[in-house]
């Protein structure tokens, strides 16, 4: 595997690649890597001649500057994980050379913003957009490979390739959990033992939700998770959402024929997790 920290470099590396007619698979990722964005990996492997991963911790993207500081960080581990995946091109820049001079560029992705994380989150999808148009023009994929764990990043990031016309297919691909449930994050890392043990009840509650939802109507459902985690006090709920799954908006009911999930968002402790689940 080789390990570029230049922009240069893996611009001319991978331009030849393509050069030669070689496919490129992208994963986009901020490191700590686990199982979740192996998953990725080992796919874009499969439908790609040549594995590129970046692994960068976009300040651009953290609204807090304390998780932008305990974000965890762990290059030679995951260099390690790289290898063993087949991994062809790692890009690892410092931030001064993904930013050497302020961003001024901005989107307007509308309604898609204007909801769940980019409600909770100001500039957050901004400096996603940012980093990943950013990558896109470093490393020119064929596919690039998205987790719908972020289901609302996803959407952006298929909205930013649509207003740029960028020539690149985007692939979502399936949550990966934990065998107890818990959506596989970096973040976990960060949970305390006790935390750790606690953290199944959010999937477990978006079952309940799925498995409930008939003869609810869609504000009870509401009601209902919202108190499930207020007998909890460890869980501090930000937002339970119920959302169609084009344009992310709330419903307001069950209406057939089109896509509805339910998303979450809470705070274990000091950490913030997400997750999502289909209910139609
Ligand atoms: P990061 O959180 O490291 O995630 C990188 C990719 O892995 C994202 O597409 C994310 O959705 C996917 N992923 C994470 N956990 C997953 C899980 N349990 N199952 C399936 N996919 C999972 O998302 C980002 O980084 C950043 O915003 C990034 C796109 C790299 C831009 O900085």
């Amino acid at each position: 595997m080789l390990t570029f920290s230049k922009i240069k470099d893996t611009q001319s590396f991978l331009e030849n690649e393509r050069k030669h007619g070689r496919s490129i698979g992208f994963v986009p990722t901020m490191g700590a890597l686990h199982d979740g964005h192996l998953e990725l990996m080992r796919r874009a492997k499969n439908e790609n001649d040549l594995l590129v991963v970046s692994v960068f911790v976009n300040p651009l993207q953290f609204n807090n500057a304390e998780d932008l500081k305990k974000y965890p960080r762990d290059l030679k581990k995951d260099e390690a994980l790289l290898q063993a995946v087949g991994c062809d091109l790692l890009f690892a820049p410092q931030t001064q050379e993904m930013y050497p001079k302020e961003e001024t560029k901005n989107y307007d992705f509308g309604e898609l913003e204007s909801v769940m994380e980019g409600a909770h989150r100001p500039g957050h999808f901004k400096g996603v957009a940012i980093v990943v148009n950013k990558l896109f023009d470093i490393t020119g994929p064929q596919r690039a490979y998205f987790g719908e764990k972020d289901f609302q990043q996803l959407a952006i990031i298929k909205k930013l390739v649509g207003m740029e016309s960028l020539p690149v297919e985007i692939v979502p691909c399936p949550i990966v959990r934990e065998t107890d449930g818990l959506a596989m994050s970096s973040r976990n890392a960060r949970l305390t033992p006790e935390e750790r043990e606690l953290a199944p009840f959010i999937f477990e509650t978006l079952q309940w939700a799925k498995n409930n939802k008939g003869g609810m109507t869609t504000s009870l459902l509401k009601q209902k998770v919202n108190e499930l985690f207020e007998t909890r006090p460890h869980f501090q709920l930000e937002y339970f959402e119920i959302a169609d799954d084009k344009n992310l908006q709330p419903v307001t009911s069950w209406e057939n024929g089109r896509g509805i999930l339910g998303f979450v968002a809470v705070h274990l402790g000091k950490v913030r997790l997400i997750d999502n689940i289909r209910f139609i």
